[in-house]
């Protein structure tokens, strides 16, 4: 191990994130991603050449969002906690998924299932020129992909962003679009939240959840995306109605 693995994999352990006590004498139990996630984090970083990590861009109950260096240019590392991911949850999302049917779907293998997925979304949104993030690779329960945001700060959320509100309504709609009719994907997870703003383009992010639209829930799925877009547009004061929507994305108004 070189003293730059060293000290990444130590910024790692010892980050507030890992250790429930603060107090990096402490134990195993008291770290919150298990030593297989670590095992994972390191073997990635030699996959990938990443070589640091720069500051954990948030931590959430079931994903902690990396910025990282790899060959000095900054990506993403997402790690999927391993214990808290919920089961019954994920399963919704994967059962059902034609494309996923004949996995084994223990519970570290269905963590692992779900990155993967968020993956295979990324890339298939991607080719279909929708604005994503670019994936990079994943590893188990680890995804690479493109760093949205400056070097000092990641992109905002839509909800915090500055951006004109009746602009960014206009690709949410194309991206809702191009998303159902060319990749054949709902988000499933849609909102303010899970789309970010960079150099005036909306980024859609978040795709583990993401299902086909031949997935039996995928209009229940489309129906909420819709809601949540229109919510959050109106609030805005911009006119967005959950109808048009849906027929617009589904490409039933043309
Ligand atoms: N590619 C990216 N570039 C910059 N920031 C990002 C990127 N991906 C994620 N983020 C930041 O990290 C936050 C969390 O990411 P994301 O929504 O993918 O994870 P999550 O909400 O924890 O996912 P899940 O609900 O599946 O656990 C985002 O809201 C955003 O602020
Ligand atoms: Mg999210």
């Amino acid at each position: 191990m070189t003293a730059e693995d060293r000290s990444a994999l130590e910024q790692l352990i010892f980050s507030k994130e890992f250790i429930r006590s603060g107090d990096p004498g402490r134990k195993t139990q008291d770290i919150v991603f298990d030593l297989r996630t670590l095992k994972a984090v390191f073997e990635s970083m030699k996959k990938f050449n990443i070589d640091y990590l720069d500051f954990p861009i948030m931590s959430g109950k079931e994903s902690i969002v990396f910025k990282a260096y790899s060959r000095k240019k900054p990506i993403v590392v997402k790690i999927f906690k391993m214990s808290t991911l919920r089961f019954s949850n994920l399963y919704l999302y994967v059962q059902g998924d034609r494309r996923f049917e004949n996995e084994k779907k223990d519970r570290s293998r269905i963590v692992y299932l779900w990155t993967r997925k968020e993956f295979i979304n990324l890339r298939t949104a991607r080719e279909c020129h929708i604005a994503v993030p670019n994936p990079i690779g994943f590893h188990q329960n680890i995804i690479l992909m493109q760093y949205l945001g400056t070097a000092a700060s990641p992109s905002p959320e839509l909800r915090k962003s500055s951006i004109d509100m009746e602009d960014a309504y206009s690709q949410v709609r194309e991206s809702m679009h191009l998303l159902y009719t060319k990749a054949k994907l709902v988000h499933a997870d849609l909102s303010e939240y899970n789309m970010l703003t960079y150099r005036n383009k909306v980024y859609m992010i978040d795709f583990g959840q993401s299902v086909s639209i031949e997935h039996p829930s995928a209009q229940i799925f489309l129906e909420r995306d819709a809601r949540n877009v229109c919510n959050f547009f109106n609030r805005k004061g911009i006119k967005c109605d959950v109808n048009d929507l849906l027929s617009f994305v589904t490409g039933e108004s043309a």
